[in-house]
This record gives C-alpha cells, structure tokens and sequence, in this order.
C-alpha cells in the first residue's frame, strides 16, 4: 500500500510539531524517517496510525483518503522502542493478542501465531513469558505481534534503540529480511544514521517538522541540498570552514588562512565565481575527501604556500587513519590511507578532492551549486 501525507501541519500548543510536511512512502518500500530527536518523527507515526489527529492537511492510504479513520479502521502494525508485550502472557499468546481482540477464533489464532512466530525465528520460545526473553527475542516477538493481523503499513518507531551495539547489527538485517518476505510497506523511525542508510530503501530526512531531503542515502551524503544535511550525515562530521571565495582559493572568515579548491570544477565557470566573491559562504569537506600530495620533513627547505596542514594527532583505526589537522585557526578531521606514514606534529599538503566539498550560502545554509 502507498501512503502518502499531503500538507500535514501538527501543532500542540503554540509547538508546531510537524510543518506542512508532504511525503510519499511507495508501496512495498521501507523507509527510513531519519532527523535529530525532537523534529517531529514519533508525531508522524502517530498521525500515520491514527492515535494523533492533524492540525492541518491530509492522509492518504493508496488513494483514500484516511484522515479522519480511527486507528481501528487502519489497519497499521506499530513497533515501538519499548516492545511493550504484556509481561503476564506467553509468547504465544502474545503474538495472537490483536487476534484475540479481533474474536478470532482460537485454533485460526494458534496456528496464524505459529506461522508468524516462524518468520521471526522464536518458534521455540512459544511458552515463554517476556521476562525470559533477552531483548532482541522480545522485540521479534513485538514484530511478530504487529504483523499478525497482514497490516497494510508497519510502523517502527526506533525500535532497536534499547538493544546493545551487536543485536542492533543483528536485528536491522532481520528487520529487513522479514519486511522483504512479507513486501509490508515500512516506515521505520531512528535518529541513527547508520541504521538509516543500512536498514532502508531511501530516507526522508527532517529538520524541525519539515521535510530536509529525501532520497537514497547516497543521494543525500553525496549531494545534500543544505548544510544541515551534509552536516546530519557522515561520521564524523563534515569539516565546516565560515569565509568566502576569492577565484578558487577560499579565505577563512577569521584570515587565519585559506584553502584552494583547484579541483573544484563548478568553481571554474566564469559566472559562478563572481557570483560567490565576497559573499559569506561555508566550506564543507568529508573527512574523506583529503588527497595527501606531501609530508614535509623538518628539514625540508623548499617553501610551500599551498594547503599546507599542521599534523595535530593520528589514531590508526582497522581500515584507515583518522587525523586532526590544522590550518591557520581551523582544526579538521580527515581519513588517510592506513600506510600514510603521517605523525603527530608533521606538516602535509593535501588538496581537496570535488567530491564530498560543497559550498553553501552562509546565511541560508543553502547549497550553491
Ligand atoms: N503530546 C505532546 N504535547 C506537546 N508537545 C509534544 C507532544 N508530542 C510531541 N511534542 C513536541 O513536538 C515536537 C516533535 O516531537 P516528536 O515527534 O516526538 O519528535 P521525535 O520523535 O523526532 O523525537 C517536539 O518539540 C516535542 O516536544
Ligand atoms: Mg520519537
């Protein structure tokens, strides 16, 4: 089933919760519902399934409109972070409860409790209370009980975050196993950004209560349409540098010093570079995005002006080495290749790859491109 939300506005109180939020969730896709804590996430699935009514604007579940239906009348399955089983019912009888509300009758329950049970794996815990349960066997069961009833839409509002580090691996490749097997269109709310890019088909990333971008993951960390996007997404953090541009050289707020782009092509086209002279822009580089050309000894007597980096620390991590640099007043963090040879306290030049180095409108956060 597609759902789609058309010019949703949420407020509580004088909080606009969700504003003018407009989004489709394709038929059969799982998506990620991805922004910092407080940007409107959890109002989203509630308004989705019905317990919170709009302030504003419409939703729709393929072309009905559902806005103003009961969260009876839905037919949604909700996961939600704190698997909230009933501590005195079986797994089992757990898993059939909706079922049990619904009247059906008990031995079509029992069996439909079963073959759930199968798909997320704890057909052998069926007598079990939740008290016997590690964690991630009772949120398969609270994903067993939210799929009994072939729900249209399964909601999951950060369902992994009470697990430790190595369930959460875990249960994210069985979150999506079992949404493919049953092709449940799913919206799956985290604050997680590895979770997000892992788990799903494409993310909607908000900033509060507004849409940010949307798209695969890749779409967003390789070309995001603000700051707050390049900077929500990349681990760590994108570097951002305040100043402004003079041809391809970008000259630090503080005249600390400067940065050339030499590869930066967009920079190249005669009217951009006169659009961006002077104005206040924000350079933002990927850790990644660093290409290493020298490492400068101490005797070295040649004089460099170029991109020239001081070496502040160096942490070997398995695959690559995660260094802090500076120039002029400007502290960065990049990845080196795992056999650059960089110390602490060396000079390096490096130049700055296109890719993962975007410039935005300093005021509006706003990417130019
Ligand atoms: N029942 C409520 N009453 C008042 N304010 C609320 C209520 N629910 C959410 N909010 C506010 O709405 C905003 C969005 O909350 P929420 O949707 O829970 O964010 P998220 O799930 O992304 O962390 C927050 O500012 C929150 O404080
Ligand atoms: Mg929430």
């Amino acid at each position: 089933m597609k759902v789609t939300l058309k010019n949703v506005t949420k407020k509580f109180g004088s909080t606009v919760a969700v504003n003018d939020f407009s989004a489709t969730f394709p038929d059969g896709h799982l998506i990620c519902l991805l922004g910092p804590s407080g940007c409107g996430k959890s109002t989203v699935l509630n308004i989705l399934c019905g317990i919170l009514d709009v302030t504003s604007g419409q939703v729709f579940f393929d072309d009905d409109d559902v806005t103003s239906l009961s969260p009876e009348q839905r037919n949604i399955g909700m996961v939600f972070q704190n698997y909230a089983l009933y501590p005195h019912l079986t797994v089992l009888e757990n898993i059939a409860f909706p079922l049990e509300v619904q009247k059906v009758n008990k031995k079509i329950r029992i069996e439909k409790a079963k073959e759930i049970a199968e798909l997320v794996h704890v057909e052998n815990l069926l007598h079990r209370f939740p008290g016997e349960l590690s964690g991630g066997q009772q949120q398969r069961v609270a994903i067993a009980r939210a799929l009994i009833k072939n729900p249209k839409l399964l909601l999951m509002d950060e369902p992994l975050s009470n697990l430790d580090a190595r369930l959460r691996l875990e249960m994210r490749e069985e979150i999506r196993r079992i949404q493919i097997e049953t092709g449940v269109t799913t919206i799956f709310v985290t604050h997680d950004q590895d979770e997000a890019m892992s788990i799903s088909d494409s993310i909607i990333l908000m900033k509060d209560g507004v849409l940010a971008q949307e798209g695969l993951c890749t779409e967003l960390y390789n070309q995001p349409n603000s700051k707050f996007v390049a900077d929500f997404l990349g681990n760590p953090p994108i570097n951002v540098i305040e100043g402004y541009l003079e041809k391809n050289k970008f000259i630090f707020d503080d005249n600390s010093g400067s940065i050339f782009l030499e590869n930066m092509t967009d920079l190249n086209m005669p009217n951009m570079t006169k659009l961006f002279e002077n104005k206040k822009l924000t350079l933002a580089i990927r850790p990644e995005s660093f290409i290493l050309d020298k490492i400068i000894s101490k005797d070295d007597t040649d004089k460099y002006d170029k991109n020239l980096f001081q070496v502040l620390s160096v942490f070997k991590q398995t695959r690559e080495e995660l260094a802090h640099i500076k120039i002029g007043t400007k502290e960065l963090s990049i990845f080196l290749p795992d056999d650059s040879d960089v110390k602490k306290d060396d000079k390096v030049i490096l130049s700055i790859k296109q890719k993962g180095c975007f410039i935005f409108n300093a005021q509006t956060g706003e990417r130019l491109k």
